[in-house]
């Protein structure tokens, strides 16, 4: 039996230059062209069009299919899209329709050329157009502030679209190695390790027993041969944990909680959007193209604040995600928690007769409280060898 195929096209088209020659004279050429220092969301969806994570776009929409994309979650071919792939920037810099030209990256030393492109069109969003956006993407709640929304206005308006040829994965293979990998590479993995029901799991943060839980669940409750644990290794807000000890954490748990070979540690380059359900359906997207079969959505998915209500990540792949426009499959999953009756991890709608105190729920702040003091948190919460990691991470802080 053959994989899953990619969303879109029966083969996954990376738009990384894969032949050595074929990138360095690209490479040499680059050089000489215009270039521009992209966003770092600019370059991160670089990154992942590079990886065959955005498949299949050709590269960076343009403003028709980007409004299309947040008004209808359909470019206007009809491709099915959740979230603008896009290429802002504050002023055009006499680019102009025709032009190829460098794209350099905003997070590396000396800002080196991450991708070439062809620029079919440069236009700009008003004002309204940049709310709408905002508005049906992010969907903020408008009572506190939204990182994602911050980030995506500070881009600018000036909007370059056409396609690109990705030369690099900018920081994220030197700075992990071990867990950084492509749609392809997880795909040929997946085929070589001939699994065929595979269960993906999005994470930005450390994994706490909930969350082991949640995927052994997962993968127990569908048949599966396979977890793919797939981490975010780009941007987060501030006070989110940083990707190396969230690594260090969730390779622990691995090693001394899955069975061998049962479950994959890698991430992805991307930056976190804080897009709640649209993020989950863009999650959904990138998965199948990276050859799962299956994709865990839990509580409040790509959430923050109390910008969404807990399953709302969930719904819109009922009421808005037309039927046959994704192939993989969404494992819902309800809050999951340490029963103190029944001795374990369950969904709490699963556990009858129980109220609030039958279940070990701490609230995120509690537990960095507890690890920023060196104490940690019940087993029941989290695993010993997880939480001395953070508490190390936690420790090492300025006070
Ligand atoms: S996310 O932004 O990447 O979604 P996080 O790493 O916290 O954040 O969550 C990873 C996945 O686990 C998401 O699918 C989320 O819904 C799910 N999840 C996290 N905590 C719980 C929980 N206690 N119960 C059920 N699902 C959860």
């Amino acid at each position: 039996m053959s994989l899953i195929k990619p969303h879109g096209s029966d083969e996954l088209n990376p738009l990384f230059v894969y032949d050595p020659a074929e990138n360095e004279a690209l490479q040499k050429k680059a050089e000489k062209m215009v270039s521009v220092v992209v966003s770092s969301a600019a370059a991160a969806n670089a990154v992942m069009l590079g990886g065959g994570y955005f498949n299949p776009l050709t590269g960076y929409m343009n403003k028709a299919d980007a409004l299309s994309v947040a008004n209808g979650m359909k470019t206007t071919s009809g491709l099915f899209w959740p979230v603008p792939v896009v290429n802002m920037l504050h002023a055009a810099n006499g680019i102009k329709a025709g032009d190829t030209i460098a794209l350099k990256d905003p997070n590396r030393e000396g800002n080196p050329i991450l991708a070439v492109m062809d620029v079919q069109a440069v236009e700009e969003f008003s004002d309204a157009e940049i709310e709408l956006i905002c508005e049906k993407v992010y969907r903020p709640n408008h009572k506190e502030v939204h990182p994602g929304v911050d980030t995506f206005k500070a881009e600018g308006k000036v909007i370059l679209s056409g396609p690109i040829k990705v030369l690099n994965f900018s920081y994220f293979q030197d700075e992990f190695p071990d867990t950084f990998r492509t749609a392809v590479e997880i795909r040929n993995e997946i085929a070589e390790r001939g699994w065929k029901k595979v269960v993906a799991f999005q994470t930005r943060n450390p994994m706490h027993l909930a969350h082991e839980e949640l995927c052994h669940m997962a993968m127990d409750r569908l048949g599966c041969d396979g977890l793919v644990i797939h981490m975010l290794l780009g941007k987060l807000k501030k006070g989110d944990i940083p990707a190396p000890v969230r690594d260090a954490a969730i390779r622990k748990m691995v090693e001394l909680y899955f069975a061998k070979n049962s479950a994959m540690v890698t991430g992805y380059g991307f930056d976190m959007l804080y897009a709640g359900p649209r993020e989950a359906v863009l999650h959904a997207v990138f998965r199948q193209n990276m050859g799962a079969t299956h994709f865990i959505v839990g509580r409040d998915h790509a959430g923050v604040g109390d910008h969404y209500g807990a399953f709302d990540a969930q719904t819109i792949f009922d009421n808005e995600v037309p039927a046959g426009a994704l192939k993989i499959e969404i494992f819902k999953a309800d809050h999951t928690a340490y029963s103190k009756k029944l001795g374990k991890v369950v969904m709490m709608s699963e556990a009858p007769g129980h109220v609030k105190e039958d279940f070990v729920l701490l609230s995120g702040t509690k537990v960095r409280e507890m690890l920023g003091q060196g104490i940690e948190p019940p087993k029941e919460f989290s695993r010993p060898e997880v939480a001395q990691i953070l508490i190390q991470y936690y420790q090492s802080l300025p006070k």
